[in-house]
């Protein structure tokens, strides 16, 4: 059975059986201590002399950090355990003595991503995989509550989303394939069929920033949908965000205190969100002292200065149109901006979400790409969906490892990735 099954009044008394790893020990006369971890919890085992043959007391005694066993015992309530109870051994079979554990207390940072294939062992990796999976749940039971189909995009692809300087480039059969730095495209394709369309998929940039926000690999959650505006987007991203907020608070709380969250930071995500024009911003900017053009690209320190102090994301919508790609639709009474719109994460975190409404009509498109200098024929499968009944849609696209890393209170996104990716970084 699971360590957390064995932690029950239910259970004192009676005899169970664990398997896992050997998280800590220590040796008292003619006790052995071990605590034992499996993927639900640890447990605190007792292994007295005379208790189990004196072979298995040996094999206790020899038991280090990771080895991995097993032990059959009966249960007691303990206060001064760990978890509150503890198992008194009757049985103990070792499967594997471990060699010396390289991972003790206080590691750097850089040490723990060296040796990440054995840190996702630790009780924080541990919390925040299942963290990341609640995230991922709670994403597809709201959109397939809100009617939304998912789809598969591909990640070989033959031309960028997001501009060139962050194209992966690879080989492929004597012609030049890229790595999808957005699903976007594809997912204005699937829209056409189903309507309302997302995914979760990776996405691929070629940072060279060295930020703790920027991955070179990461989840991208990119949802597209027909007949909608920048913001009726907005609003389903609102409730979406709380869903997540409140399904990590209903199912994480253990985890949430491993990783140290104060809960209150994620009670306060409740409507409405802040919602301001991308001016209004860069007056927030200004009076918190930043040096701002008025139309600047905010980048991660300058984002970090604007939300510091706001406990709820930010909406910030209808950029100047010279900041953003070509697609987004540029406001018919207002063409100097896009019906765009971005998500700002509080305490400092930053943008989340980048998302709105796409150009639909196939003239517009192509002089916006002869105005950024790229060739529609580059886009032709792409102009080529304007050509037969294009109606109004919007998407957006949501960095889920931004989201983890704000949602728990992390400083730095590589350690909500359990094989996190970056410019130095392609190992383990
Ligand atoms: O703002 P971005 O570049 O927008 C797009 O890719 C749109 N095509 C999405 C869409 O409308 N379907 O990226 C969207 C989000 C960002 O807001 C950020 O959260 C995340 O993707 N993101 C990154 N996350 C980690 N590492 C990186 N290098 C990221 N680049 C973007
Ligand atoms: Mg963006």
């Amino acid at each position: 059975m699971h360590v957390n099954d064995v932690l029950d009044d239910s259970r004192v008394d009676t005899l169970v059986n664990v398997r896992g790893w050997v998280y800590r020990s220590r040796e008292s006369g003619q006790l052995i201590f071990l605590v034992i971890r499996d993927s639900t919890n640890i447990v605190q085992v007792v292994v007295e002399k005379g208790a189990v043959t004196p072979e298995e007391f040996e094999m206790a005694k020899k038991s280090n950090i990771e080895t991995s066993i097993e032990v059959e015992g009966k249960v007691s309530k303990e206060q001064k355990a760990v978890t509150g109870y503890e198992i008194h051994a009757t049985k103990v079979k070792v499967y594997q003595f471990a060699e010396n554990f390289p991972i003790t207390k206080d590691k750097s940072d850089e040490f723990l991503l060296d040796i990440r294939h054995l840190w996702l062992r630790s009780r924080e990796m541990t919390a925040i995989m299942k963290m990341r999976e609640t995230v991922l749940d709670s994403i597809r039971d709201f959109m397939r509550e809100r009617g939304y189909h998912e789809v598969q995009p591909p990640m070989f692809v033959g031309g960028m989303v997001e501009g060139g300087s962050t194209l992966f480039e690879v080989p492929y059969f004597g012609e030049k394939a890229y790595l999808t730095q957005s699903s976007q495209f594809y997912l204005e394709a699937f829209m056409y069929s189903l309507e309302s369309v997302y995914t979760i998929s990776p996405s691929f940039r070629a940072e060279k920033s060295r930020t703790r926000r920027h991955l070179t690999e990461y989840s991208h959650y990119e949802a597209e949908a027909a007949w909608v505006g920048n913001q009726q987007m907005m609003d389903l991203e609102e409730d979406m965000i709380i869903a997540i907020a409140q399904s990590l608070l209903s199912s994480n709380k253990g985890e949430l205190e491993i990783v140290k969250r104060d809960l209150n930071k994620i009670k306060s995500v409740e409507k409405p969100f802040y919602r301001y024009r991308y001016e209004k911003v860069i007056e927030i900017g200004r009076q918190k002292g930043l040096q701002l053009d008025d139309v600047t690209d905010l980048g991660e320190k300058e984002e970090r200065t604007i939300t510091e102090d706001f406990d709820k994301p930010i909406f910030v919508y209808n950029f100047p149109t010279e900041l953003k790609p070509f697609y987004h639709r540029p406001d018919p009474q207002d063409p100097s901006h896009v019906m765009n719109h971005d998500v700002l994460a509080p305490e400092g975190y930053g943008e989340i979400i980048g998302g709105g409404e796409r150009i639909w009509n196939k003239d517009e498109l192509i002089s916006r790409m002869r105005n950024d200098n790229l060739n529609p024929e580059d886009y032709q499968w792409y102009v080529d969906l304007r050509s037969f009944g294009s109606v109004p849609h919007s998407g957006f696209g949501l960095g889920v490892d931004r989201l983890l890393t704000w949602l728990a209170g992390l400083d730095h996104i590589n350690k909500v990735v359990p094989f996190p990716r970056t410019i130095r970084r392609l190992k383990p």
